[in-house]
């Protein structure tokens, strides 16, 4: 059957340690239009490392970002992410067919996943033939069941229909290619700094080259300002914000922040030390920026400063098209937070 209206738009929902984020696109005949983008801030005892620590509470939240945002769509694509539930590894195999493939990711995948493999979902894409002749190039991927499970009651039990999960890193490249033009054989690290997670992600020609997901993130930035000014957390997340809080100014909290940030391009260094020792290897152009820490003061400058590359802060609205009636301004001023949100919401049913 021919769709005369083109492929549905699914909810993305992108559900954060710190805030859960909902984006939904409209299909253009040249890309994209902002059907809906909203959030809404959530304790920080809900998800802890990655996992869902109350679902009853989270189905909460998911229900009330719902309702304030009037959302229609049920069908919703998630994701997961952290090192400790999903395992991405890029691999080399011998030239088989998809059928043979799928008869053997079992076996293949048991060297490289640090699980039991029957407590993993496994899922692989072929990329193409590798650079060894009779080869191919594959994205396995493994996602611990009982995390992948914890997030679609959850979802459910918000009145919502998960269709699709996919993980953070993958989403970063859709964000990408919907708005940024990719030039064949240039190399670009993205970078999602979340509040629990930093996720990065090397395309080389747009293809995933690397991922990596370290468990360092922007609550470091606010329990470092809790712990030196003896804050709340509301309090040390107005300020990172830029208000001035209890007498505690910006300028005072900005060598605090400084150094957390300093830790967590480290961290990012450390991402990209592990690619460079890769047969991947090739110059990275340079690093986009993403995530609701990109908007903590001074992180850019620092990580251009310690990594040596040019940095550009993500815009996941760049390229598509606000209708009148949102606040483009303000849009634009939280953007980066949308990042991953964005990434969800470009997928479709039966896309890959
Ligand atoms: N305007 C802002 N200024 C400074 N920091 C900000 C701003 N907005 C958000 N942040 C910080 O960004 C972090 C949240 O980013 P994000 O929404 O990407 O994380 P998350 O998806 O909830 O977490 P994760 O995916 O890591 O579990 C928080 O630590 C928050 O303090
Ligand atoms: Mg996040």
């Amino acid at each position: 059957m021919i769709d005369i209206f083109g492929p549905k738009s699914l909810l993305g929902l992108d559900i954060g340690s710190s805030s859960i984020k909902a984006v939904q696109l409209k299909d253009l005949k040249t890309g994209y239009e902002l059907e809906l983008f909203d959030f809404l801030p959530i304790d920080s005892d809900l998800i802890v490392e990655n996992v869902v620590a109350d679902s009853e509470k989270l189905s909460g939240a998911i229900r009330a970002l719902v309702k304030k945002a009037k959302i229609k769509t049920k069908n919703t694509v998630i994701s997961i992410s952290g090192h400790s539930s999903v395992i991405i590894k890029r691999i080399t195999l011998p030239d088989m067919t998809e059928e043979v493939l799928n008869e053997n990711i079992r076996y293949e995948a048991e060297q490289y996943v640090p699980f039991g493999i029957d407590d993993v979902n496994l899922d692989y894409q072929i990329l193409g033939p590798a650079e060894e002749p009779g080869q191919i190039d594959v994205i396995l991927v493994a996602v611990k069941k009982d995390v992948l499970s914890s997030y679609i009651s959850a979802v459910k039990d918000a009145g919502l229909t998960p269709v699709i999960v996919d993980v953070d890193a993958f989403t970063l490249e859709n964000m990408y290619g919907a708005n940024y033009k990719t030039e064949a054989s240039r190399s670009v690290a993205l970078l999602n700094v979340g509040a629990s997670n930093t996720t990065i992600n090397i395309l080389k020609s747009g293809i995933s080259a690397f991922t990596r997901d370290s468990s360092i993130g922007s609550r470091n930035h606010t329990e470092a300002l809790m712990n030196q000014f003896s804050l709340s957390y509301e309090d040390a997340e107005r300020i990172k914000a830029g208000a001035t809080v209890n007498g505690i100014t910006p300028e005072q909290a900005a060598p605090v922040l400084d150094s957390v940030s300093e830790d967590i391009v480290m961290e990012i260094n450390h991402s990209l030390d592990f690619f460079s020792d890769s047969p991947e290897m090739e110059a990275i152009e340079g690093l986009w920026l993403g995530g609701g820490g990109a908007l903590v003061k001074g992180l850019k400058e620092k990580l251009s400063d310690m990594t040596g590359y040019p940095v550009t802060l993500l815009n996941p609205f760049k390229d598509i098209k606000i209708p009148k009636g949102i606040d483009a301004a303000y849009l634009a001023s939280i953007a980066p937070i949308a990042t991953i949100a964005v990434g969800l919401a470009t997928r479709r049913l039966g896309d890959r």
